[in-house]
C-alpha cells in the first residue's frame, strides 16, 4: 500500500494545476464596480442625519426576498473567517497565495454591492442587519464535521460556491426588481468562476490521491452545512428559502451535488483502493437517501403551501 501524501506534498504536486487555473480565472473574470448596481437616486438620510429611520412599509421586497438577501449578505460578510480557513489550509506561496488573495478581494465586492443596494433602497432593516452581522462575524465559520486540511477545504468550497451561486441567482429572481436581479446575476457569475477553480483543483486532487480525496468529499457532503450556518435565524430563514425555491433540497441535489460528482466521474472511476471504494459506497447511499428526502420534502412543502393558500395568507410562518 502506498503511503498517504501530506497536505504539503499535495499542494506542491498540484501547484502547476493551481497556476493554470489561476490564469484561466484571471483571463475570464470580469472586473465590475459595486456602485454600478445601486440605485443611488432612491437614497435618503436616516434619522441620525435629519431624515427618517427604516420602517417595514418602505421595503419593496417580499419577506422571502428580504430573508434571502439578508442570508446571502451575512454569508458574504463572514469573509474574514473564510479567508482564514482557506489561507490556513491552502499554501500562501506561489499561485496558491495569489489565488487566495484574489478570491478574497472578489468576494468582498459581493458584500459591498449587496449592502449598498439594501441600505439605499431601504429593502431591509439596517439596524437588524448590522446586529446580525456583528453576531455572525463574531461566531465565525461553523465548520462541517471533519473540516480541516486541504482536501476537505477544497471539497467544501467547491460545493459552497455552487450553492451560493444558486442561492444568489434565485434571490435575484425573487426580488422582482431588475436592478437587484442584475446585481445578483453578476455576483452569481463570479461564484460560478470560483466554483470552477475549486472544482478543478479538487478534481486534480482526486486524480492524484483518490483514496484520500474521496473520503474527504464524502465527509463534506454527508455533513454539509450551508455557509450561513450559525447566523441569527438561520433555521427559520433556511426553511423559508427552501419553501419558496431559493435553495431547496432538489436544487442542492440536482444543481450542486450531482453535477460536481459527475464532473469528477466519482461513480465510474477505476482508480480507487479499498478506502476510496468504501467512501464511494457511503456517498452513493447518501445521494440515494437525498433523492428520497427530496420527494418527502416536496410533499410536505406542497401541503404546507396549500394550507397557507386556503388560509388566504401572504404570511410565511
Ligand atoms: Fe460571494
Ligand atoms: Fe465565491
Amino acid at each position: 500500500m502506498t503511503k498517504d501524501l501530506t497536505p504539503l506534498q499535495i499542494l506542491t504536486e498540484l501547484e502547476p494545476v493551481a497556476e493554470q487555473n489561476l490564469n484561466r480565472h484571471l483571463s475570464m473574470a470580469k472586473d465590475w464596480n459595486p456602485h454600478d448596481y445601486v440605485p443611488w437616486s432612491q437614497g435618503r438620510n436616516f434619522a441620525a442625519l435629519g431624515g427618517m429611520d427604516w420602517a417595514l412599509e418602505q421595503s419593496k421586497l417580499s419577506e422571502v426576498a428580504r430573508v434571502a438577501m439578508i442570508t446571502n449578505l451575512l454569508t458574504e460578510d463572514n469573509l474574514p473567517s473564510y479567508h482564514r480557513e482557506i489561507a490556513q489550509n491552502f499554501s500562501e506561496d506561489g499561485p496558491w497565495g495569489v489565488w487566495v488573495d484574489r478570491w478574497t478581494a472578489e468576494e468582498n465586492r459581493h458584500g459591498i454591492a449587496m449592502r449598498d443596494y439594501l441600505v439605499v433602497t431601504r429593502a431591509v432593516d439596517p439596524v437588524a442587519l448590522e446586529e446580525a452581522r456583528m453576531i455572525h462575524m463574531s461566531n465565525g465559520v461553523q465548520s462541517p464535521d471533519g473540516w480541516g486540511g486541504f482536501l476537505t477545504s477544497v471539497a467544501y468550497v467547491t460545493f459552497q460556491e455552487l450553492a451560493t451561486r444558486v442561492s444568489h441567482r434565485n434571490t435575484g429572481k425573487a426580488c422582482n426588481d431588475a436592478v437587484a436581479d442584475r446585481m445578483l446575476q453578476r455576483i452569481a457569475a463570479d461564484e460560478n468562476l470560483h466554483m470552477i477553480f475549486y472544482r478543478n483543483l479538487c478534481g486534480a486532487a482526486l486524480d492524484l490521491v483518490p483514496d484520500q480525496a474521496l473520503p474527504a468529499i464524502t465527509r463534506i457532503l454527508t455533513n454539509f452545512l450551508m455557509p450561513g450556518a450559525g447566523m441569527p435565524n438561520f433555521r427559520r430563514y433556511g426553511v423559508l428559502m427552501a419553501k419558496h425555491g431559493i435553495y431547496d433540497l432538489r436544487q442542492h441535489l440536482e444543481e450542486v451535488v450531482q453535477p460536481v460528482l459527475k464532473q469528477w466521474n466519482v461513480f465510474d472511476r477505476t482508480d480507487l483502493g479499498p478506502r476510496g471504494e468504501q467512501a464511494r459506497e457511503e456517498l452513493g447511499e447518501f445521494v440515494d437517501k437525498l433523492a428520497k428526502d427530496v420527494i418527502k420534502f416536496e410533499e410536505q412543502r406542497d401541503r404546507s403551501l396549500a394550507r397557507e393558500a386556503t388560509r388566504g395568507a401572504g404570511r410565511y410562518t
